[in-house]
């Protein structure tokens, strides 16, 4: 009997973890989501009697202290496992490479800002937030749903120069990660920044853009990992994840890990 805490829970990756986890039904899955009445979640909830949709926006402290404090009522004070999968990005600079950021000191912080506050801030509310429940748990885990575009090895091996912001607070993630990671040993809490691999997460039909601009990653990437075939479906993603997060312990706290359980098998 397990109790999970899914940020950012509407849709893809996140509802995913949410239906696999879901499907036992001995777990007591917390979906944390910014709106409750979205209609993919409320399906989710209406088939599992053990999903409870709770409201919660990791970039206001008060909005996920109030979804920890829900949590608590439900679960009797505890919880096993947080796991941190917001995320947002500007997507109107997404394809800027560095160097075409402009001299601008209020256009350039907007950029980061989706990023940094969902990665870092978020990061951090929404561990804080449920601090107090996972010490009371017995699992003891919290998972932050990281990438490894935030690796310079992969940047190096890719050549992949965009995407600044995303992996730039990706990478503030991972350190954000092994510092809670040395903070919370002592308490038997392990931390960890996972990776879920290349995911397709699109909804509904793919524009030719979004194809075209699948295809381009897909031939970047290939340069560093010629073996990769395409994106792997949330289903897989999750499963192996969830595989991972299972065999989290204190050797493996503070790392970034990818869906494979390693540090080399990003994709
Ligand atoms: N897909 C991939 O290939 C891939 C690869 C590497 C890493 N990742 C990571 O995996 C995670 C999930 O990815 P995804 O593709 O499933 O992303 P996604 O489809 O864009 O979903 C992002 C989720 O974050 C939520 N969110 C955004 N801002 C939030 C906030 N302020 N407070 C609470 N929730 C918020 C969104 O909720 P709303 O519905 O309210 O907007 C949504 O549920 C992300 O952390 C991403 O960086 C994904």
């Amino acid at each position: 009997m397990s109790s999970y805490a899914i940020t950012g829970a509407s849709k893809g990756i996140g509802l995913e973890f949410v239906r696999q986890l879901a499907a036992d039904t001995s777990n007591t899955v917390l979906a944390i989501v910014r709106n409750p009445k979205a209609t993919d979640i409320s399906e989710v909830a209406s088939k599992y009697s053990n999903v409870h949709v709770i409201k919660g926006d990791v970039t206001d402290p008060k909005s996920i202290l109030d979804a920890a404090s829900s949590t608590s009522a439900i679960t009797g004070g505890k919880l096993d496992v947080l796991i941190h999968n917001s995320n947002a990005v500007d997507s109107a600079a997404i394809a800027l490479s560095p160097s075409q950021f402009p001299f601008d000191a209020e256009a350039v912080p907007k950029m980061f800002e989706p990023s940094i506050a969902t990665a870092i801030y978020g990061g951090l509310w929404a561990t804080n937030a449920f601090l107090p429940l996972i010490e009371k748990g017995n699992q003891k885990k919290i998972v932050h749903i990281s990438t490894a575009m935030a690796l310079p090895d992969f940047i190096n091996k890719t050549g992949v120069s965009y995407a600044v912001a995303y992996s730039v607070a990706k990478a503030g993630m991972n350190v954000q990660v092994a510092k809670y990671a040395a903070e919370l040993a002592p308490k038997g809490i392990k931390v960890l920044a996972l990776s879920p691999g290349w995911v397709d997460t699109w909804e509904g039909e793919k524009t030719p853009e979004v194809v075209q601009a699948d295809e381009f990653m897909l031939k970047q990437f290939q340069v560093g990992y010629p073996d990769l075939k395409g994106k792997i479906l949330p289903d897989e993603s999750v499963r192996k994840c969830l595989q991972v997060i299972g065999n989290l312990d204190e050797r493996s706290s503070g790392l970034l890990l990818s869906h494979n359980g390693d540090q080399e098998r990003w994709t």
